[in-house]
Formats: C-alpha cells, sequence, structure tokens
C-alpha cells in the first residue's frame, strides 16, 4: 500500500500547447531546464513509461528508476541490477515506496494522466514554445492545487505547485 506521507512529485516540461513530446524525444533542446531536472530529482525515485525510459536508454545517475510497462517479457537489458520493472501504476508506485526519496513521476504522457490523481506536488516548467507534437501533460484541475513558487525566464517558467489539503507531512 502506498505510504501516506510519502511524497509523489510530478516533473515534467510542457508547452503552451500541453505538448511534451514528439516521436519519441522532448521537440526542444533547453540545457537549463535538463539542468533543472537534474536538481529536482537528485536522490529521488523516478517512475517512467516504457516509451520515457526507451527515450532515455539508460538510468540516470544519482537516481532510482522503476518502468512501467505491460509486457511482462520486458527488461531493462544490461541495467537490470539498477532497475525495477513494475506491471501496473499501483505496483510501480508501491515499488517506488520501497527506494529513496520522493517518488517522482518522470513521464511520458500516459503516465502523467495515470498518476495525475496520487500525486502530492507537480514541479512543472511551462515552456513558452507550442510546437507540434504526439505526446501530451494532461488537463489539471487546478483548483486542487496552489501555487508555491515560480521562477519566470525569458523562455520559460518554473512553477511548483502543491495539492490542498496535505497535511503537514506534504
Ligand atoms: N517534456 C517532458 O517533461 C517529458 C518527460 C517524459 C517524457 N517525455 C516525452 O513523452 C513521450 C513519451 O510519452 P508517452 O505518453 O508516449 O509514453 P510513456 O508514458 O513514457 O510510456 C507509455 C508506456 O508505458 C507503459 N504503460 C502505460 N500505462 C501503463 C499501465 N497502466 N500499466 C503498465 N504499463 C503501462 C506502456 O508500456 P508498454 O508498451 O511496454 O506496455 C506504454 O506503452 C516521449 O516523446 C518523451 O520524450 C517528455
Amino acid at each position: 500500500m502506498h505510504e501516506a506521507d510519502r511524497r509523489v512529485v510530478i516533473v515534467a516540461a510542457h508547452a503552451r500547447n500541453r505538448v511534451i513530446g514528439r516521436g519519441g524525444e522532448i521537440p526542444w533542446h533547453l540545457p537549463e531546464d535538463f539542468a533543472h531536472f537534474k536538481a529536482e530529482t537528485l536522490g529521488h525515485t523516478l517512475v517512467m513509461g516504457r516509451a520515457t525510459w526507451d527515450s532515455i536508454g539508460r538510468p540516470l545517475p544519482g537516481r532510482s528508476t522503476v518502468v512501467v510497462t505491460r509486457d511482462p517479457q520486458w527488461s531493462p537489458g544490461q541495467y537490470g541490477d539498477q532497475v525495477q520493472v513494475a506491471h501496473s501504476v499501483p505496483e510501480a508506485l508501491a515499488l517506488a515506496d520501497q527506494l529513496p526519496g520522493d517518488t517522482v513521476i518522470a513521464g511520458g504522457g500516459q503516465i502523467y494522466a495515470e498518476t495525475l490523481d496520487r500525486a502530492t506536488h507537480m514541479v512543472l516548467t511551462e515552456v513558452h514554445l507550442s510546437p507540434e507534437g504526439d505526446a501530451f501533460f494532461p488537463e489539471v484541475d487546478l483548483s486542487q492545487w496552489r501555487e508555491v513558487r515560480r521562477v519566470s525566464r525569458e523562455d520559460l517558467d518554473w512553477v511548483w505547485w502543491e495539492r490542498n489539503g496535505l497535511d503537514a507531512h506534504g
């Protein structure tokens, strides 16, 4: 069972039109956002869909990894000793509960949509572009969330959100 006080943090970069990906890749190149992602996720446990795993292709250093797939045969190949495999979202969250730090939902579109109701926090990069894409960040009912911090730059905003009604552990 999911621990009540475990932080489940969605970390995503989405464009103005909610695009997050195209053809298995991220349709922009923003090195400062990669640095931001690293800073927000180091020491934590990443939960990601198999498609996002394929797009990264290796475990990210300093972070634990849980990959979600429906394929019972799937394995992370040479990284089998570093990556946990889950076959459902609840299983992925339960595995992540046993691993270090917060549970970071690292995408992609399917996994964001399927975990949004379990998230306690969101760290979103609002990218000031509207590229074509085939993967999207889900619509969020922001009445359930409060913005706690925003850093605005010319090409993007970094925004930290907390779900309303979290207790002192949140
Ligand atoms: N901008 C960002 O912040 C960001 C972050 C991450 C990813 N991305 C981009 O997003 C795109 C990928 O997103 P996506 O939506 O196509 O794929 P995804 O969410 O990364 O992965 C989808 C896969 O996850 C597995 N899956 C999904 N729901 C499941 C469930 N309930 N139970 C078990 N397995 C489940 C399935 O794997 P199987 O097919 O193996 O069964 C499915 O094909 C890429 O373009 C990537 O670059 C962007």
